[in-house]
């Protein structure tokens, strides 16, 4: 009978089990609810490991900051590669990148390192601070004035923005003549419709990666399809400047795999979603805090200007060409943590392993537990992000958190006394660390950096409270706020 409901009876040495009210589903009811409150308790109850039924599978959540080690070193019982390229083509719908099943002998972890880190991130910032002035000052999505106050959505203002500017950065531009009116109105309208699609399709996700199929969902299936198009080989050959990641991802697709064209245009837009999903709510909580917080915009003002003037640049609206090297963007202590705060407080991405055997994982205080062959293993950072014993108030936003007494970035937290090697993973760990999060830092910062430059901003409503995280996107990144925040800017007068 507990095998015909899928109960799962703990075993001598293996973690307390929590098979849930409700057969297959187990606990993902309460822990879709609220994840964290959900975690907190059981952890309560049973201390540094336990075992949950969520949706058919077995999950192990690790709790014990001093433990993460034991997973996030690339141990030989646990696998990363089987629940993250199975996801992939589950939500996006490519052939498998996994090279035991023989499309490709692409090595895409590889592939990502060389085109998202080192050498390769000169050009890409370059790119990402053009198109940023671009779109917030010579296109029409804006039209700031200097004589009277827009209001937009915090959220809907960082969606057009960033979707556009960091499309354009890893996708190019259409080949033609950029000073005629009607290739500008029809690449216009190409990324807006990019834009939309992306959003259509964002929005089921989660039920994607929770494994229902994308047909239910009709126009999310037509959106994601209309992504792909947009990518087919045919498009993409038609765009310059491209960054080396998608220039290299079509070398590699056409050399390495037997992908189809369907096939390989829906690993690009794999890509557009993984450059964009995160990025753009980091965006928002970003701006949102930074604006909601008088000191925290005092400093990051008086930051800006320094490394402008040391950087021997002015600002002009009328010509927009600020440009800041990547020591220069590194060089922000205070911009770091006002986004290192933010994500803190809004980043819930789960860290996945699966046993490849059974094995006895063994925790920083000399216990071990049996892991049986094909169980996950998981490691949830909001319960680090959100430790009172780690994080002072750590429902409050701070916006030099992160800075230590000499206002560098403050790299030492303690739990119970003893230092933490792990105590902020928004972009993930070990191998699976995020390969764009240099990146991902750098294009907040421009983007914060440029509203800095160019505009007055302020809250419609500067006693607003923090909007709820929408809890529908637990576990696979930064969460988006649950409604939108009205904000107005225009044009800053210059001397
Ligand atoms: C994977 C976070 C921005 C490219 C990931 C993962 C996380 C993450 C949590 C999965 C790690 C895991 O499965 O354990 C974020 C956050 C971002 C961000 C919080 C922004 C604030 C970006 C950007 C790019 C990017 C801008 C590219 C331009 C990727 C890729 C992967 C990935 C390609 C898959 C890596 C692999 O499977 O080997 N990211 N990311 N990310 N991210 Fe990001």
């Amino acid at each position: 009978l507990w095998l015909a409901l899928g109960i799962r009876r703990r075993q001598p040495g293996e973690p307390a089990v929590e098979n849930g009210y409700i057969p297959y589903l187990g606990c993902a009811l309460q822990f879709g609810a609220n994840p964290l409150q959900f975690l907190l308790s059981r952890q309560k109850k049973h201390g540094h490991i336990f075992t949950c039924k969520i949706a058919g599978q077995f999950i192990h959540f690790l709790c014990d900051p001093f433990s993460y080690h034991s997973v996030i070193r690339q141990g030989r019982h646990l696998d990363w590669k089987k629940f993250h390229f199975a996801t992939s083509v589950k939500a996006f719908g490519h052939d498998s990148f996994d090279p035991r099943h023989g499309y490709t002998t692409e090595n895409l972890h590889q592939t990502f390192l060389k085109t998202l880190q080192g050498e390769a991130l000169p050009s890409l910032i370059e790119a990402m601070m053009g198109h940023l002035q671009d779109v917030m000052l010579k296109s029409d999505a804006l039209s700031p004035s200097k004589d009277h106050w827009q209001v937009d959505g915090i959220f809907a203002f960082c969606y057009k923005v960033m979707f556009e500017s960091g499309y354009l950065t890893l996708f190019g531009k259409e080949l033609g003549d950029d000073k005629s009116q009607a290739h500008q109105a029809a690449q216009k309208a190409l990324v807006l419709n990019t834009l939309e699609n992306f959003k259509e399709f964002d929005k089921i996700f989660p039920a994607l990666v929770a494994g229902l199929p994308i047909h239910v969902f009709h126009s999310a299936y037509s959106a994601r399809e209309n992504l792909a198009r947009t990518m087919h080989v045919e498009n993409l050959s038609k765009r310059h400047n491209m960054s080396d990641l998608i220039s290299m991802r079509m070398i590699l697709n056409d050399s390495l795999s037997t992908f189809n064209d369907v096939s390989k245009s829906r690993t690009h837009v794999a890509l557009l979603w993984a450059s964009q999903a995160n990025t753009l709510p980091a965006t928002f909580w970003s701006l949102f805090y930074m604006i909601r917080s008088p000191d925290a915009m005092k400093a990051a003002q008086k930051e800006v200007q320094k490394v402008l003037r040391e950087a021997g640049q002015t600002v002009d609206p009328s010509d927009p060409a600020l440009n800041l090297t990547r020591d220069q963007l590194d060089n922000m202590p205070v911009m770091d943590s006002i986004i290192k705060e933010a994500m803190r407080l809004s980043s819930a991405s789960m860290n996945v392993r699966v046993a490849k055997e059974d094995f006895l994982l063994h925790l920083d205080n000399q216990e071990a537990y049996h892991i049986r062959k094909d169980d996950v293993i998981a490691l949830y950072p909001p319960l680090l992000h959100y430790d009172p014993d780690i994080y002072e108030d750590p429902y409050e936003y701070k916006f030099d958190r992160f800075l230590d007494e000499k206002g560098q970035e403050k790299t030492t937290f303690h739990c119970n006394g003893r230092r933490l090697r792990y105590f902020y993973m928004p972009f993930g760990s070990g191998v699976t660390k995020c390969p764009g999060r240099f990146f991902a830092i750098c294009e907040i910062k421009q983007f914060l950096t440029l509203m800095l430059s160019y505009f007055d901003m302020e809250l419609l409503d500067p006693a607003i409270r923090v909007p709820p995280l929408d809890q529908s996107r637990a576990g696979l990144g930064i969460l988006q706020p649950t409604y939108d925040v009205d904000f107005r800017y225009k044009l800053k007068e210059t001397h």
